[in-house]
């Protein structure tokens, strides 16, 4: 039985120029030789030969300049935000919104040894990320006497974890059937000199996770996006698990989301001016008529650079990763007959199993090409995607390097700034540097107050001490 199997499979492989991938045969027992099988076997082998030679010999991958513009973003007025935002109200009440995690990454530059999503990354208390949000959908469910479910996409290297982690933390005070995780799918790694498939052990085909965008698919194949059907849900509101500062449930953004004048009601994008060509974060742009992202990686460096007459950047809307997609634009994105997303390549330096020497070796140089989709490659599938400018200081503090820039530490200072200056405003004390940065910790908890006006009834304190730390 086995040896037929592994007869067919060979032939697969020989098929496709990978039979190197069964050297290790030798060197396993059944059971692992059964599931090496079951692997090759649901390989997507009609693909991996296209995408082997169209992308993984593929160097750079820039859009041509001339086809590429800025594009045109969203700047309510004062009064305008108030109509939008009952608008969102009115919406998230009739129990149409979900939230969406993508929390199926590493952490590798974080050096985190577990999901992303249990950082401690609050000022004071030190609340893991998954708190935060948790305690928001908690507040907004409140709020509207509705249920948000939330649904979370872990990888199969995490998932168990973070299961684990909301169990042991009784969901954070959610409903657990109102939870709903599910693991992201994964890609072979390639080898970026010869193109072909690795093992990262005797019997271990070399996999990363398929991207963000992979959460297409993955929603499809998890019943997701049947169970927000079955819900009522029509919209989804998506971020990722590293910005302790997203607003879950923005009612203002879900409201220029359903206004047929600014969006298209597919998928709508939250922006933030970006700080300087080097800051790493993809861009909007407009190219053939269509919003896009361009991932800071492929941006052209005279194009990051370049500066209108006022000396901002041309290309000065910065991607934060919050976005609204529609929940039936989603299944027509993950229909049968849709065209997939495209893979976008990096190459990384990951060890491999060298059948040769039978030892797991570490290149000392970049070795593998590994595939990912980003799932912001489906806002030029929509007839109009809408961007809403927001500000930073209020929306973006992510936590992705163990230290400087997006640190753990930048981000718990950006938290500090934020609550320091709602309490400033409502006649609280708080100690400044020389330079005017709020010299204390502070951490106002989302059961507390989603924003600055639910503060007001609140028993505050005259003032905050230099130094100090205070919990709201
Ligand atoms: C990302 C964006 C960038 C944006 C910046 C803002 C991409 C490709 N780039 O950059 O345009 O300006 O955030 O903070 O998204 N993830 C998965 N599965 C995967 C890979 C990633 O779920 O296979 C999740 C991670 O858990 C994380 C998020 O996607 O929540 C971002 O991934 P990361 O690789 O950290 O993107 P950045 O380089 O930070």
């Amino acid at each position: 039985m086995l040896s037929e199997r592994l007869a067919k499979i060979r032939e697969l492989l020989e098929a496709n120029g990978q039979a190197h991938l069964l050297s290790g045969w030798d060197h396993l027992q059944d059971e692992a030789r059964t599931l090496l099988l079951d692997q090759l076997q649901l390989l997507p082998w009609d693909t991996i030969g296209v995408v082997r030679d169209s992308i993984v010999h593929q160097v750079e991958s820039h859009p041509p300049p001339a086809a590429i513009d800025a594009p045109v973003i969203c700047d309510p007025s004062p009064d305008e935000s108030v109509e939008l935002f009952d608008r969102g109200a009115e919406m998230i009440r009739a129990g149409r919104l979900a939230a969406f995690t993508v929390a199926g990454g590493q952490g590798t530059r974080l050096g985190w040894n577990g999901p992303k999503g249990t950082y401690p990354a609050t000022p004071v208390s030190g609340k893991p990320l998954f708190a935060i949000f948790a305690e928001q959908l908690l507040a907004a469910q409140r709020r509207y006497g509705v249920v948000i479910p939330w649904y979370i996409m872990t990888s199969p290297l995490n998932d168990a974890a973070t299961r684990s982690f909301f169990l042991d933390n009784k969901c954070f005070g959610l409903h657990r059937s109102n939870i709903m995780m599910f693991p992201q799918g994964t890609m072979p790694s390639f080898d970026a000199r010869t193109g072909m498939l690795m093992l990262s052990g005797p019997g271990e085909l070399a996999e990363n996770p398929d991207g963000h965008g992979g959460a297409l698919a993955a929603m499809a194949r998890s019943g997701a996006l049947a169970d927000m059907e079955a819900r009522g849900v029509t919209a989804i509101s998506a971020f990722q698990v590293d910005n302790p500062l997203v607003r879950v449930v923005d009612e203002c953004f879900v409201g220029m989301h359903e206004t047929p004048e600014l969006s298209s009601g597919e998928v709508s994008s939250k922006m933030v001016d970006k700080i300087d060509p080097d800051e790493p974060v993809g861009v909007f742009c407009q190219i053939d008529g269509r919003t896009r992202i361009v991932e800071y990686s492929d941006l052209q460096r005279d194009l990051a650079e370049e500066r209108q007459s006022d000396g901002s950047l041309r290309f000065h809307a910065a991607n934060i990763a919050i976005h609204l997609y529609s929940v039936a634009f989603v299944q027509s994105l993950t229909s049968s007959d849709a065209e997939p997303l495209p893979w976008h390549r990096a190459l990384k330096k990951s060890p491999w199993w060298d059948a040769s020497s039978g030892s797991v070796l570490e290149p000392d140089e970049p070795n593998v090409v590994k595939l990912e989709r980003f799932i912001f490659d489906i806002l030029p599938r929509a007839r109009r995607s809408a961007i809403l400018r927001t500000r930073r200081a209020c929306e973006f503090a992510p936590i992705k390097n163990a230290s400087g820039a997006d640190s753990s530490a930048s981000s718990r200072r950006i938290q500090s700034e934020l609550y320091g200056g709602w309490l400033q405003d409502l006649g609280v004390s708080i100690p400044r540097d020389a330079e005017g940065h709020v010299s204390a910790s502070i951490e106002i908890a989302p059961l507390t107050a989603m924003r600055k006006d639910d503060l007001r009834a609140a028993d505050l304190p005259a003032h905050v001490e230099e130094g100090g730390s205070i919990l709201l």
